[in-house]
């Protein structure tokens, strides 16, 4: 049986029924359609499903989309925003685009999620920093290195 899940998504209010055993994951992707954040393992592996749940960095596949009554929740479709010109991206995102960081793209919203949650609480991260913090995330095309430098060299 459904249960009714109230959560806020980027700003906006939702309300969603889902089965109590449906992860935040399919609950974004099938329920809502925010197919931005990605499914990669479904098993907490990769780390391309990251979204920021109450200011903390999660694996939406490992979180029952239930827990997410009455949170805040941070996805990738959030970080652009609608002008009359068309969007303006994100710093990150700029900063990706900049740098190659993304190649095929799959790990990418996932990446930028964990880099801006650790970005709002330390504005400047050595690189030590940046790499423990996306040390859940997978890329399996970068070789890391352009990700990283885009994470340390973000404007804005
Ligand atoms: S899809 Fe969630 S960690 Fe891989
Ligand atoms: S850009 Fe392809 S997996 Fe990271």
């Amino acid at each position: 049986m459904k249960r009714l899940v109230q959560t806020t998504i980027n700003g906006e209010q939702y309300e969603v029924a889902v089965e109590p055993y449906r992860s935040l994951l399919d609950m974004l992707r099938v329920e809502i359609g925010l197919t931005g954040t990605k499914k990669g393992c479904d098993v907490g592996d990769c780390g391309a499903c990251t979204v920021i749940m109450d200011g903390l960095p999660v694996n939406a596949c490992l979180v029952l989309g239930v827990e997410a009554d009455g949170a805040e929740i941070e996805t990738i479709e959030g970080l652009a925003q609608i002008t009359p010109d068309g969007y303006q991206l994100h710093p990150l995102q700029t900063s990706f685009l900049q740098h190659g960081a993304a190649q095929c793209g799959f790990c990418t919203p996932g990446m930028i999620m964990a880099a801006k949650a650790l970005l709002a609480e330390n504005p400047q991260p050595s690189e030590a920093e940046v790499r423990f913090a996306i040390a859940g995330n997978i890329c399996r095309c970068t070789g890391f290195a352009k990700i990283v430098d885009a994470i340390m060299d973000v404007e804005g």
